[in-house]
């Protein structure tokens, strides 16, 4: 089972960025569906770790969340020996291919970026600066991303919608290279996958609004039992009185419940459908089951990310190995396109 995929798969890819304790809804929104492509995938996941440098200024915490990161992903089920698993600073061939694109790509790309203009926004606004509290980190952002997803070659990215432009500008970017450079090297141009939000697949939060960590109103994966019964009392619902029937669908506990219970739950989660939709099941009562399935779900994954947060755990071998993987491809694709550009230092 836990066999590289063949070569010749497509390539799936994807960055995550480590600014904070990963929560149920990254599990459910973009782990979980993450993993599932690693069986028909030559996959390639990383810690994004640059990318949070445009905005994290404390080395502990930034060192904290890439670990954390990264032991959530391999507690989840990620197996290093099928998916390419790195963290992205361990790998300087990013940074040389970032310079070589950020000569090809034009100012106004950038300058028309989501993020970028929403900063801007906000400014004016304000009657502020434009560019007050930019820094080039953020405004070079998107060219950074396309390296890390064209110097891997990647067929397709899994992103939450926001990063869907993002995207689109590494395929953009990739096109005006091929442009120019086509008759050397061509990159990939790649595609995104994005979750169908019509599904209703996104988790709701502490305040019922989308579980997010801007918000301020996520559930960690990895609490302590005692904490995570705490955070699921505080999961907002009405005052229909516990005789009376309930519409499940519109009950934020048991979206959660709905959402994040495995093939292993599905039962209960129709039992409490029907029970809820026939009254006499009240809200605490429903707390109480999506705690028990919370809990037993989490307990194994628990276990393991603590074992491998330990100092000097498997989880160092684990992203050494892997970045050596990733410098293997990165290089690869490097030197043919310094070689394709003219970039033909003795040395090589
Ligand atoms: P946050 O909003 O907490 O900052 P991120 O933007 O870092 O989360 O999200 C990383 C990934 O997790 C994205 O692919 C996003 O779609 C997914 N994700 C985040 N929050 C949720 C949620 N509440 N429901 C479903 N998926 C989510
Ligand atoms: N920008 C992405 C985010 O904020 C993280 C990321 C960095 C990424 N590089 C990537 C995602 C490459 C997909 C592909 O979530």
């Amino acid at each position: 089972m836990s066999q590289a995929v063949t070569s010749g798969a497509k390539v799936s890819l994807t960055g995550i960025k480590p600014t904070g304790e990963p929560h149920l809804g990254n599990l459910v929104g973009a782990i979980r569906p993450a993993l599932t492509l690693t069986e028909a995938y030559d996959s390639v996941y990383f810690i994004a770790d640059y990318h949070a440098l445009t905005s994290l200024r404390d080395p502990k915490e930034l060192r904290q969340y890439t670990r954390s990161v990264a032991a959530t992903w391999l507690a989840a089920g990620l197996d290093p020996k099928r998916t390419t698993f790195y963290v992205q600073s361990d790998v300087p061939e990013i940074f040389e291919l970032n310079w070589a694109l950020s000569c090809m790509t034009a100012k106004g790309l950038m300058n028309r970026a989501h993020a970028y203009k929403a900063a801007r926004d906000k400014n004016v606004e304000a009657g502020e600066d434009p560019d007050a509290g930019v820094n080039m980190g953020l405004y070079n952002y998107p060219i950074l991303m396309a390296v890390d997803i064209l110097i891997m070659e990647s067929d397709v990215v899994p992103v939450g919608r926001d990063q869907l432009q993002h995207v689109e500008y590494a395929a953009d970017i990739a096109g005006s290279f091929n442009h120019v450079y086509g008759k050397n090297y061509t990159f990939k141009v790649p595609e995104a996958i994005v979750p169908d939000e019509s599904r209703g697949q996104t988790l709701p939060g502490l305040d019922g609004r989308k579980m997010s960590k801007s918000y301020d109103n996520t559930i960690p994966l990895f609490l302590p039992e005692k904490k995570l019964l705490k955070l699921v009392r505080r999961i907002p619902t009405d005052s229909t009185p516990v005789e009376e029937p309930k519409d499940p669908s519109t009950s934020a506990p048991f979206r959660i419940l709905e959402q994040f219970a495995s093939a292993d739950h599905a039962h209960v989660v129709e039992d409490t459908r029907k029970r809820l939709e026939a009254g006499g099941m009240g809200w605490g009562e429903l707390k109480n089951v999506l705690f028990e399935v919370l809990n037993t779900e989490i307990a194994p994954l628990r276990e393991r990310y603590d074992a491998l947060m330990e100092p000097g755990s498997e989880l160092d071998t684990v992203l050494a190995e892997g970045a050596q993987k990733a410098r293997d491809r990165a290089g690869r694709v490097l030197s043919q396109v310094r070689e394709a550009i003219g970039l033909t230092g003795v040395a090589r």
